[in-house]
């Protein structure tokens, strides 16, 4: 039985996904035993079709390229356009809701109710956004243990470098007790200009040309976007929730050249750390720029990279490098997620 998928959202990751279903189709049929179907794709301006037995992936692909948007998708007896967010997750009949909306971070929507919505008509979540997660996460698992669904989220902390599962399963009995990343690309790739000589302005200048900051950066080079990760790790690798003003945060305005240039001839370099640690009288988190010394794993981590170390009793310091944002790459953190929920494993 194919599993049936729902895409809320269609921008730069959903259609990442959808690349990937086309490139994978076989490789995931023959190798794995799995077969994936869009039955339904909606977003409020390229627009919205469901198809019980399933979308032509192409030719919703070929439709977004000739038009930019689903207008031009061949349209059978069985295709049906119109439907809103909320009427495709009641009506779909998918086993899986992708929600790939933007990441809202004061109230979570329409991210929050779209999850809601899913995980009440027992559908499985999957998604990329980190608003719903870190702002209720307790709500949504147990919503989702109630209705016999589940949410998985693996990538929105370091999208599709597999962080959370690599805690979850692969370090199992190790008792983690402190995590520290560099969770935030344009920030790391500010302050790299930086390192090189580069004044924060015209690091945030060529990053934002670059497309890798915002027009208003405030979340990234403010340290938010890695507060908003942390309580998401705080769930996923300690099962405990830390609030968001319990973590300390200074973000990367306040860095001179001169600062750069003084740690540079004491062998450091700057990095936007966050970190989580459990202590005996609980959470303790932080988001700060700090001068590493050269020999810290996280002082090598260049540009727009991310990296994350779990400091584990039995296999010591554990750290993995790897891409935190893209098309592709947070495309396949929304598979590797699906491809899990199939195997009903994590
Ligand atoms: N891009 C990355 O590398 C990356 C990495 C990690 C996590 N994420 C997270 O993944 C999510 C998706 O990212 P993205 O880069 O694909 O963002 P995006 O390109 O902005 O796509 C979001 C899409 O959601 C649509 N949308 C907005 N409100 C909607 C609603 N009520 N119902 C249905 N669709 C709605 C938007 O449509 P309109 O444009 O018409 O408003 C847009 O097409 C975000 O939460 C992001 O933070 C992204």
């Amino acid at each position: 039985m194919p599993h049936k998928l729902a895409l809320i959202g269609f921008g730069t990751v959903a259609q990442g996904l959808v690349e990937i279903l086309l490139r994978k189709e076989q490789e995931l049929r023959d190798r794995h035993g799995m077969e994936f179907v869009v039955v339904a794709i909606t977003d409020p301006i390229k627009g919205s079709l469901y198809d019980p037995s399933g979308l032509d992936l192409s030719a919703v692909m070929n439709s977004l390229e000739s038009s930019g948007s689903l207008g031009q998708y061949p349209k059978s007896q069985d295709t049906t356009t119109g439907w809103d967010s909320f009427l495709t997750i009641d009506q779909c009949g998918a086993d899986t809701v992708i929600e790939a909306t933007y990441t809202n971070v004061v109230d979570g929507q329409p991210g929050l109710d779209h999850c809601r919505a899913a995980l009440r008509s027992g559908k499985n979540v999957v998604t990329t956004n980190k608003g719903p997660i870190a702002l209720a996460f307790d709500e949504l698992q147990s919503l989702a243990a109630r209705h016999g669904a589940r949410i998985l989220f693996e990538g929105t902390v370091m999208s599709g470098t597999p962080v959370l599962r690599l805690a979850a399963t692969t370090l199992v009995g190790n008792e983690i007790r402190k995590v520290r990343g560099i969770l935030n690309g344009t920030s790391n790739f500010i302050l790299s200009k930086m390192d090189e000589g580069m004044a924060f302005d015209d690091a945030l200048g060529e990053a934002q040309r670059l497309g890798y900051a915002e027009a208003d950066p405030t979340a990234d080079v403010d340290g938010y976007d890695a507060q908003y990760k942390l309580q998401i790790l705080a769930h996923a690798v300690f099962g405990t929730r830390i609030a968001r003003e319990e973590i300390a945060r200074t973000g990367i305005r306040q860095i001179t050249p001169q600062q750069i240039a003084q740690a540079k001839t004491e062998g450091r370099r700057y990095k936007l750390i966050a970190q989580l640690e459990n202590t005996a009288s609980g959470m303790r988190g932080s988001v700060a720029p700090e001068a590493l010394a050269m020999d810290d794993p996280l002082s090598a981590i260049h540009g727009a990279m991310n990296a994350i170390s779990f400091d584990c009793d039995l296999s010591g310091d554990v750290t993995v490098v790897g891409p935190g944002a893209g098309r592709l790459e947070t495309g396949y953190a929304l598979l590797v997620d699906c491809m899990n929920l199939v195997r009903h494993n994590v």
